[in-house]
């Protein structure tokens, strides 16, 4: 599709984020079970349970922004995949079946790979609400920006434990 205006790179933004959480809301509740550390487990299941109401959120602003197109009508959006957020929740998913690794280490790699989701996320959100505001869709930049809240919020809890996490494993190292 060839991206003509504002309103069709903020679609297409958001059909890449609806794709982001797609992935983060099936993977995290595996990450949620592979996580040896209490408070990283729960934050993963805060992350999914955050990612299922985000994408309900998306999924309402699409169908308003661009609804289905009817057969034969000029289509708006493109399946879009999001292709960072795919290769981040992949290496995930190695890790966690990885058996073979320190669990502290592995929390530790596990929770600085759901900070570059949730970063990654957030990067797209700021954009797509500026986009929103820019193009007097203020329905659309307020329904963002909630999301957007909900991602600072995430990362920081997030990055509070992870420097938790990081530490075990640090201890693990100085133990080799
Ligand atoms: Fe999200």
């Amino acid at each position: 599709m060839k991206i003509g205006t504002l309103r069709q790179l903020l679609v297409l933004q958001l059909d890449s984020l609806l794709a982001s959480e797609r992935h983060a809301r099936d993977t995290f509740p595996n990450l949620a079970k592979a996580a040896s550390a209490p408070d990283l487990s729960e934050s993963m299941q805060e992350q999914a349970a955050t990612a299922r109401e985000h994408v309900i959120r998306l999924d309402h602003v699409l169908e308003r922004l661009a609804p289905p197109a009817r057969p034969g009508a000029p289509a708006l959006r493109s399946a879009t995949e999001s292709p960072t957020s795919q290769a981040l929740l992949r290496q995930c998913a190695d890790l966690a079946e990885n058996t073979e690794v320190d669990p502290h280490v592995r929390d530790a790699a596990l929770a600085a790979l759901a900070s570059h989701v949730l970063h990654h996320e957030l990067a797209g959100y700021a954009s797509a609400r500026s986009w929103a505001k820019l193009i007097g869709d203020d329905e659309t930049a307020r329904t963002l920006g909630r999301s957007l809240d909900d991602e600072h919020a995430a990362a920081r809890r997030l990055a509070e434990v992870a420097a938790e996490v990081d530490r075990l494993a640090a201890i693990d190292l100085l133990k080799a």
